[in-house]
C-alpha cells in the first residue's frame, strides 16, 4: 500500500508548505495553514499521453482558427448578459462570489429559470424542495432548468452525461469533493481539484458552467486565490445586506471588459433589474434641504447620478470629527484643507460628516465638486437646487480639474432631466447643442459665486 502523501496548505492563500507554520509566508496570516492529504502522483514520464485525455490536441497557426460567432448564450438577464460582456461564452467558467445571504443562489437559480436552454443546477447546500421553494417564490412556470443536489463530481458528471445540458450551475465549489484525492469538501486541495475537472469538462463539451463561490472575512474568494487564476471570469455579489441594492461587478473577464457593473434590487420575489441606477441612488425630497449635491459619476461606462449628502455642525468635543461613507476619508480632509486655505472657509471647529447615498462605495474624483458643494450648502445652509448636478475634480490649489468622458456625463445627465451641469472649464466638451446648461468654473471661489449667488 502506497504511503498517504499529505501537505500543508494555507487555507487563505492556498501556498503550499513543507511544515505546518503558524503564519504563512506568503500572504502573512495566522493560523490558517492545515494539513492536508494528497494523492501520490505516479511517475509519469512527460512522453506518455495520459490515459484519462481523450481529446488530442494539435498546434495549429493563428491564421487557420477559426472564430465561432454563435458562441455566447443569452441569459435573458440584462445585467448579467451585459457585466459578462454580451452573454454567456459557451466553455468558459464563471465564478460568481459573495458574502453569504448576499443573494448568489437566488441570483443563479433566477438566471437558470430564465434561459431559454437546458439547464442543470446542481446545489450541494439547500435540498429539492428549499430550491423548489425558493423558486415558487421567483415565479418562473414555462422554464427548462433541472434540479439536482448532490455534492460528489463524479456523480455530478454521471448526471451531466445523461441529461446533457446547454449550461451548468455549481452551487457552491465549496461543498464539491471528488474520489480521486482524499480531503475534505471545501479544503484547498479539494477546490483546486473539484475546479480543474469543472474546468476540464467545460473546454471538452464546451458547456458553460457558473460556480458560486464563497468568500471570506477579508472579501477574497475563500480559500483559494488560486481559484480566480483558474476561471475565465470572477463576478462578485455585493451590496449592503441591509439596504435592498445589490451590485454585480467584474473583477476579471476574459471576453469582456470589467469596467461593467449590474445593479439588482432584492425584492420579495426576487431580484429586480433596475435599468435606471440613478433612480435609486438619489433621494426622494420634496423640500429644499440643506446639505445635499448631485453628482455624476462613472462606475466602469455606465455614469450614475448620485447623492452626496454633508452634514456640518459645530464641533461639541475638542477635536472636531470628520467621518464618511462612501467616500474616501484622507480625500474629505484635503476637500476641507482646500477649503479652508483657498477659499477661507473655516471648517476647522466644526464636525463634518459625508454620505454617499445608496450604501455604494465611489472612488471617482469627479465627485469632488458635489462633495465641495455639500459641505458648503451644509455650512451656509442654503440649499442647492435639486436639478443641478456636479462633476469635477478639485486639485490641491482650489482649482477645478476635468473628468473623463465628459460628454457621456452630460448626456446622461440631460437625460435624466436635470437642467444645469456644472463642471471644470478646462474640460474638452466637444457635443454641442445641449438643453442643459453648463456652468464651467476654474476655481472654488467661482464655483461658490455661482452656487451661492
Ligand atoms: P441567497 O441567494 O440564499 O444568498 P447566498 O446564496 O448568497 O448565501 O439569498 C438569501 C437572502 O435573500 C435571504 O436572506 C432572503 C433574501 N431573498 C429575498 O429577499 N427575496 C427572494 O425572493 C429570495 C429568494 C431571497
Ligand atoms: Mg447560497
Amino acid at each position: 500500500m502506497p504511503k498517504t502523501k499529505t501537505t500543508f496548505f494555507c487555507q487563505n492563500c492556498g501556498a503550499q508548505h513543507a511544515q505546518w507554520v503558524g503564519q504563512c509566508p506568503n500572504c502573512k496570516q495566522w493560523n490558517t495553514v492545515v494539513e492536508e492529504v494528497i494523492q501520490k502522483e505516479e511517475k509519469r514520464n512527460w512522453k506518455t499521453p495520459s490515459n484519462t485525455q481523450k481529446v488530442v490536441s494539435k498546434p495549429r497557426r493563428i491564421q487557420e482558427i477559426e472564430l465561432n460567432t454563435e458562441e455566447r448564450i443569452i441569459t435573458r438577464n440584462n445585467e448579467l448578459d451585459v457585466v459578462l460582456g454580451g452573454g454567456l461564452v459557451k466553455g468558459s467558467i464563471t465564478l460568481l462570489g459573495g458574502e453569504p445571504g448576499i443573494g448568489k443562489s437566488t441570483l443563479l437559480l433566477q438566471v437558470a429559470l430564465q434561459i431559454p436552454q437546458k439547464v442543470l443546477y446542481v446545489s450541494g447546500e439547500e435540498s429539492q424542495s428549499q430550491i423548489k421553494m425558493r423558486a415558487e417564490r421567483l415565479q418562473n412556470e414555462d422554464s427548462n432548468c433541472l434540479i439536482l443536489t448532490e455534492t460528489n463530481t463524479q456523480q455530478i458528471f454521471r448526471n451531466v452525461e445523461e441529461v446533457q445540458p446547454d449550461v451548468l450551475v455549481i452551487d457552491s465549489i465549496q461543498t464539491l469533493y471528488t474520489n480521486n484525492i482524499e480531503a475534505s469538501p471545501g479544503s484547498i486541495s479539494q477546490i483546486k481539484e473539484t475546479s480543474a475537472e469543472l474546468i476540464k469538462f467545460a473546454k471538452e463539451t464546451n458547456t458553460p458552467v457558473l460556480l458560486i463561490g464563497h468568500i471570506n472575512k477579508d472579501g477574497n474568494i475563500a480559500g483559494p486565490k488560486i481559484l480566480e487564476h483558474m476561471v475565465d471570469v470572477v463576478l462578485q455579489f455585493e451590496g449592503d445586506r441591509n439596504h435592498t441594492y445589490r451590485i454585480l461587478r467584474s473583477q476579471k473577464n476574459r471576453f469582456g471588459s470589467t469596467a461593467e457593473l449590474g445593479i439588482y434590487e432584492m425584492l420579495s420575489d426576487g431580484l429586480r433589474e433596475v435599468k435606471n441606477p440613478s433612480e435609486i441612488l438619489i433621494s426622494e425630497k420634496d423640500t429644499d434641504l440643506s446639505g445635499t449635491a448631485i453628482a455624476s459619476t462613472l462606475e466602469g461606462v455606465r455614469p450614475l447620478m448620485i447623492e452626496i449628502q454633508a452634514l456640518v455642525s459645530t464641533a461639541v468635543y475638542g477635536t472636531p470629527q470628520r467621518s464618511t461613507t462612501g467616500y474616501n476619508l484622507k480625500r474629505l480632509h484635503m476637500i476641507l484643507a482646500v477649503l479652508e486655505k483657498r477659499a477661507g472657509f473655516k471648517l476647522g471647529a466644526k464636525d463634518v460628516f459625508l454620505n454617499v447615498t445608496g450604501g455604494i462605495y465611489i472612488d471617482d474624483p469627479a465627485i469632488d465638486l458635489a462633495v465641495v458643494a455639500a459641505i458648503l450648502s451644509s455650512n451656509q445652509d442654503i440649499a442647492i437646487n435639486p436639478d443641478v448636478c456636479f462633476a469635477a475634480e478639485v486639485g490641491l490649489a482650489g482649482e477645478i480639474r476635468p473628468v473623463s468622458k465628459i460628454d457621456q456625463r452630460i448626456v446622461e445627465a440631460e437625460k435624466l432631466g436635470y437642467k444645469t451641469f456644472v463642471t471644470s472649464k478646462y474640460n474638452k466638451i466637444t457635443s454641442k447643442n445641449h438643453s442643459i446648461k453648463l456652468i464651467l468654473v476654474g476655481k472654488i471661489e467661482d464655483a461658490f459665486a455661482t452656487l451661492f449667488a
